[in-house]
């Protein structure tokens, strides 16, 4: 196993494994790095920029987006320099203009003390194009959600923004989207989304709703290869299996 790199972090030393993702080891420490676009289960974008830090080797300054700078020497690092905060207070000036009802970009302007000054956008939009979306969508191979247009008319969704059938209703664009642009209404046995709707399938044990039909035959066709034989929500899942175990060990059922 490689050394530990050791990084100075606003004058604190800071070890970090070689390779490892400059954002991940400030956190790790403790540091306070803003973020909008990254999400720990997606590959990186460094879309949003705002997880920038300042990096110093030699006579070398260099603003970097940390979320995107892999740890390969030691260098030092300075998280809340001025250059970093005027740079972060530029790009919270900018978001608050285009979106300044959403709770992400409000709470960091408010941080960084940030004051919406103009409105850029007649209707303030609630997408602040970060793709963790597209990216989730992508990372299951699903690919029902992209972008379309342009600069200013840059916007996120289904092709030709009709309902996707590729789209299978999980839901996972929705979970990892820091706004709440995505809508989802759920009923107990439908669930619409992206003007879709679907139906929602009942764990055969406990009655629950828990996905829906297109999500399972997907989930079965891309990770089993079979049909189960019943359809259970993961907890009951869990049960089950635990069951089967204790079974196997010649254990009492709980
Ligand atoms: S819909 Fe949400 S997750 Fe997708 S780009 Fe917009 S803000 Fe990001
Ligand atoms: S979190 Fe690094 S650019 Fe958005």
């Amino acid at each position: 196993m490689e050394p530990d790199v050791l990084l100075k972090v606003n004058g604190r030393e800071v070890p970090a494994a070689p390779g490892a993702r400059l954002l991940d080891v400030l956190k790790d420490a403790g540091f306070f790095i803003p973020t909008l676009c990254d999400h720990p289960g997606l590959v990186p974008l460094g879309g949003c920029r705002l997880c920038l830090v300042e990096v110093r080797e030699g006579r070398r300054t260099v603003l970097a987006a940390s979320c995107l700078y892999p740890v390969e020497r030691p260098v030092e690092v300075l998280t809340e320099s001025p250059r970093v905060q005027a740079a972060r207070r530029y790009l919270l000036t900018l978001l608050l203009a285009r979106h300044p009802e959403v709770k992400a970009v409000t709470d960091l302007a408010a941080r960084y003390g940030v004051r919406a000054k103009t409105r850029l956008e007649a209707e303030p939009e609630e997408c602040i194009l970060c793709l963790r979306c597209v990216r989730a969508c992508a990372a299951l191979g699903l690919n029902a959600i992209g972008t379309a247009w342009r600069g200013r008319e840059k916007k996120v969704g289904p092709p030709f923004a009709e309902p996707p059938e590729a789209c299978v209703g999980c839901g996972a664009c929705a979970a990892v989207c820091p706004t709440g642009a995505i809508k989802v209404e759920e009923t107990a046995e439908r669930r619409r989304i992206w003007e879709r709707d679907f139906t929602l399938v009942r764990c055969q044990r406990c009655g629950e709703p828990f996905a829906t039909e297109e999500q399972l035959r997907w989930a079965t066709r891309e990770l089993t290869g079979s049909t189960p034989e019943e359809k259970l929500c993961p907890r009951c899942r869990r049960g089950a299996e635990a069951a089967l175990i204790g079974r196997a060990f010649g254990l009492p059922a709980s």
